[in-house]
């Protein structure tokens, strides 16, 4: 006998790749050269400034207490000085910025208060779980929409059906997008931020890879569109700009009745993220303009070494502009998961499957930038291999 489960529970899809940890280790433990380019959590080292900061006050025992929800004060006011250095957008320190543990948990919990039973929550598929997991557990209805490259991997509110949008409170979208590289035109934005307004929609602009970008391209705040301040909440994250995954540390930003809400809902879910590891975010931010640059270049050479010997396997992708991903299409209807599967025990390489970031996904895979040019290039004629081998055998 064990406890009875929520039926809400059961709606939830198994995390993607959540079984390669434990696969990857035994083969590890066997000795395959794995190379993994599953998670975008890359290999590289976070700022200096903000490893000293860390180390400076973690030696201070009132960082040690409880940050709740105010947390330091400090790092409220190096994301507002942040949000007018890079977007040109003044924000109240105080109440339309929410210091978050991680963004990903913000984006979770958000739905818990801005849905209920029967109201929709639109997400793109392909896209990252926290949207469909927020929806599902705040026990809203998720209407996927599939991002395709025919249409730039941009989705609409009007692509709902018209019943469904009666029902619809959020929309979710990510630019630059979390598989698929893809970025969103201002225009798209403008037209988007005046559709959510007509319909009262909540829209989550989930700004994870704002600082990753190449090739002289400057992704925007949502708040750069006029009226945006009405319906929109903005996601970001230090943990991919500056290399600190592990450290949780991310806020959002809305004008105040909707940062509230998210700051409220926290208040019963958590009490603050660690303040020296707030006290790290203040210096990582203030490194912005000497840091940066020279860690998306790292970025840029291994997407150029990841696109050329992608393609060269026999994988037609596009070099993205943004992001950490190359979105690989998988000639001939490969299924995502197969290939995947077949990817790590026989060649030793962690790809993501598409099909694992919901149906849309089917028919590509995801690698991550998160190791060497030369291991790129390694696991990609690794790939290029299997593949051979598929069709071989399909046909
Ligand atoms: C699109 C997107 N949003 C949000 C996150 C969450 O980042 P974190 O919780 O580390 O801030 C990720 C992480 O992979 C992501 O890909």
């Amino acid at each position: 006998m064990s406890p009875r489960l929520a039926p809400r529970f059961a709606t939830l899809p198994t995390y993607p790749n959540a079984h390669v940890p434990a696969r990857k280790r035994e083969l590890i433990a066997r000795g395959v050269d794995v190379i993994d380019l599953g998670a975008g959590d890359a290999d590289l080292a976070p700022p200096p400034a903000a490893v000293e900061a860390l180390k400076r006050a973690a030696d201070d025992p009132k960082m040690s207490r409880y940050g709740f929800g105010l947390g330091l004060p400090a790092y409220r006011e190096a994301v507002a000085r942040w949000m007018e250095r890079r977007f040109g957008l003044r924000f109240d320190p105080y109440t339309e910025i929410v210091p978050l543990i991680g963004s990903k948990e913000g984006i979770a919990h958000l739905a818990m208060a801005f849905v209920s039973a029967g109201d929709v929550a639109v997400i793109p598929e392909p896209g990252y779980l926290a949207y469909l997991g927020g929806t599902l557990l705040g026990e809203g209805t998720a209407c996927t929409v599939a991002l395709r490259p025919e249409r730039d991997f941009l989705i609409e509110p009007d692509d709902v059906p018209p019943h469904v949008l009666e029902r619809t409170r959020i929309l979710y979208l990510n630019y630059p997008n979390n598989p698929t590289a893809a970025i969103a035109p201002l225009k798209y934005l403008q037209r988007v931020v005046a559709r959510c307004r007509e319909l009262d929609i909540l829209l989550v602009y989930d700004n994870a890879y704002s600082e990753l970008a190449y090739d002289g391209y400057r992704p925007p705040s949502i708040f750069e569109v006029d009226g945006a301040g009405d319906v929109a909440i903005e996601f970001h994250s230090l943990s991919k700009t500056y290399n600190m995954t592990g450290w949780r540390c991310g806020w959002a930003v809305a004008r105040p009745a909707i940062a509230s809400a998210l700051a409220k809902v926290k208040t019963f879910v958590d009490t603050g993220a660690f303040m020296a590891v707030q006290a790290a975010g203040v210096a990582a931010l203030e490194s912005w303009a000497e840091w940066v640059p020279q860690n998306v270049a790292t970025f840029r050479e291994r997407r150029d070494a990841a696109a050329a010997a992608f393609c060269e396997a026999g994988f037609p992708c596009t070099t993205p502009r943004a992001a950490m991903y190359l979105w690989c299409p998988l000639p001939g209807g490969l299924a995502s998961g197969e290939f995947a599967d077949r990817a790590l025990e026989e060649e030793g390489v962690v790809v993501l499957p598409g099909s694992s970031l919901g149906r849309g996904g089917e028919g590509f895979f995801r690698v991550s930038f998160i190791t060497s040019p030369d291991r790129l290039r390694e696991a990609a004629a690794r790939c290029g291999r299997l593949l051979r081998r598929m069709r071989q055998e399909a046909a």
